[in-house]
């Protein structure tokens, strides 16, 4: 396999939420906030186009890859240090967001309100989303686009983090040197794991 590594800006939002929102269809996350099947994939596509487009594309860490025939294969969202979803911001995503979360808003802030209490304050670059396209799994994507953006904490001297959100991903992280520093619960029961990757033993 060989692939180009694309930074995404607000016009490849789409493009981006396309390959998250066909990853993530049977995630316990999204599956948390959207229990309905039908109204899940439904939805997933414009919140996640909404949410790169309010709240990553700007940090400069969307990163996609593309395959040979130029079609897109997996998608990364990372945040930067230091990077908060400010009041201001949150106001601006609003009218994108309530049509797509309708009756599910007061999960999907239940869910972020667990994630930002298990949030680590020490500096590090966040990955928020990792997806491939279920047509393009296990064509080293994903792995191109973790290399990537490692070689870069590394560069920098930045440790990072990122919520893993099924247990059957754990092993793929520790592939990259993430070890698990915590678990918890979201309101479903389903399990979160937070993953750690110093870059201090570099
Ligand atoms: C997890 C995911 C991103 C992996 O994407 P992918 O493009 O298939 O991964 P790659 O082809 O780059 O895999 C690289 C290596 O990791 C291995 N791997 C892939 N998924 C794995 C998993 N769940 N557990 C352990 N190893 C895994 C591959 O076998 C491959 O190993 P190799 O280099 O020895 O051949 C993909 O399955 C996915 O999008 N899942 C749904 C969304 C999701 O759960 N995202 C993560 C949220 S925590």
């Amino acid at each position: 396999m060989t692939s180009r590594i694309l930074s995404a800006n607000a016009s490849d939002s789409r493009l981006c939420a396309s390959v998250l929102a066909d990853a993530f269809s049977e995630d316990p996350l999204m599956a948390t906030i959207w229990p309905d099947r039908g109204r899940r994939h439904a939805a997933l596509s414009g919140y996640f186009d909404a949410s790169l487009r309010h709240f990553h594309v700007a940090g400069g860490g969307v990163r996609y890859a593309v395959t040979d025939a130029g079609d897109i294969a997996a998608a990364a969202v990372w945040d930067p240090p230091g990077s908060k979803q400010s009041i201001a911001r949150t106001l601006r995503a609003l009218p994108s967001l309530l049509p797509i979360l309708r009756g599910r808003t007061s999960a999907a802030l239940g869910v972020r309100s667990t994630l930002d209490a298990h949030h680590p304050t020490r500096p590090h670059w966040y990955l928020a989303n990792l997806g491939s396209s279920t047509a393009q799994r296990g064509h080293g994507f994903a792995a191109a686009l973790m290399t990537d953006q490692l070689a870069r904490c590394d560069r920098d001297g930045v440790d990072a983090y990122l919520v893993c959100t099924s247990p059957d991903n754990i092993a793929f992280y520790e592939q990259f040197d993430f070890v698990v520093t915590e678990t918890f619960a979201l309101a479903s029961g389903s399990e979160m794991t937070s993953m750690w990757r110093s870059c201090a033993a570099r």
